[in-house]
């Protein structure tokens, strides 16, 4: 585990690399990918088992190309003015809903009382009872994207809030029912068989990447894999590329504000059992994810079993 200060030192270089990334002229990603659809309605059910900141950084380097360095400096300033309200108006609206009793740490009693399902541990060692139900609900903008209803205004706010900060971001999955989790372990391990492992080294193998059915926090309702929606449509998979973009840097440094931490970080896999996967985040409560993403710990270690 990294001491506690060298995590806090990599939070901060985090922040500083993602407000750079997302307001110095970075990736704008203001395209989404093809698959994802207009709006769809929110609604719940049960299941068993800113551009605008970016167009003034962009205004104010083309007013440097043609000279004008008393304007551009003018427009430089305001940008950056823009972008700090941006963060601003972003906290604001994360302490309205703190204030308003949404998020967990406002509420002491209501924080107790998430605990229970918010920090459930699902891994291989501790998969989840046959029949297990939650009620999701959709999340907007999206098709076929599902969260647990307890869980989804956190997902969404911090969705809205990191394309207001100028990182537009894309959620990939989210809730998956047991079935499709099956079907996922079966492609990955028959494509370790192709390579030539023997069945049952290919499954050991598989359950690296994906969980087997039954053991995914997806299966849970509370995991949502996020990467950039530019990001996306040109790779169309999810590798530890991803790590190297300002978008996986505003997630680092702000997912535990909404409740999320990273849940399989680099060099944590004897821990897990799972290898580094830079864009799957697993909602567990404000407090519980900021002393998680603070001292660099794994779910398995905050919860004492490892
Ligand atoms: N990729 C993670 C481990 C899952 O399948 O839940
Ligand atoms: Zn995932």
């Amino acid at each position: 585990m990294l001491p506690k200060l060298t995590w806090s030192a990599a939070l901060l270089a985090a922040c500083v690399f993602a407000f750079t990334a997302c307001f110095g002229g970075g990736d704008s990603s203001s395209s989404k990918p093809s698959s994802a659809s207009s709006t769809v309605p929110s609604s719940s059910s049960m299941h068993s088992s800113s551009s605008g900141v970016m167009d003034k950084v962009e205004s104010g380097a083309s007013d440097v190309m043609s000279g004008a360095m008393s304007d551009a400096s003018d427009a430089w300033s305001e940008a950056v003015s823009d972008a700090s309200d941006a963060m601003s108006d972003a906290r604001s609206r994360l302490n309205a809903r703190e204030e308003s009793g949404v998020m967990s740490e406002s509420r002491p009693a209501a924080a107790e009382a998430e605990s229970s399902w918010a920090l459930r541990l699902v891994n291989a060692e501790s998969p989840l009872p046959e029949g297990f139900s939650v009620e999701t609900r959709a999340i907007p903008g999206y098709e076929n994207r599902e969260f647990d209803a307890r869980a989804a205004d956190a997902l969404e706010q911090m969705l809205s809030d990191a394309e207001a900060a100028g990182c537009k971001l894309y959620l990939v999955s989210a809730y998956r029912s047991v079935a499709r989790q099956d079907a996922l372990f079966r492609r990955k391990t028959e494509a370790f068989m192709e390579e030539g492992f023997p069945r049952e080294e290919a499954e050991r193998q598989a359950a690296r990447y994906v969980a087997r059915p039954g053991t995914s926090e997806h299966n849970l309702g509370l995991a949502a894999d996020i990467v950039s929606a530019d990001w996306y449509s040109s790779n169309n998979d999810l590798t530890t590329a991803f790590e190297d973009t300002p978008h996986f840097a505003w997630l680092a440094a702000h997912c535990a504000d909404y409740g999320f931490i990273l849940r399989y970080p680099e060099g944590k896999e004897a821990v897990t059992g799972v290898t580094y996967e830079p864009w799957h985040y697993r909602y567990v409560g404000a407090d519980a994810a900021r002393a998680i993403m603070e001292n660099g710990l794994t779910l398995e270690e905050y919860v004492g079993k490892t």
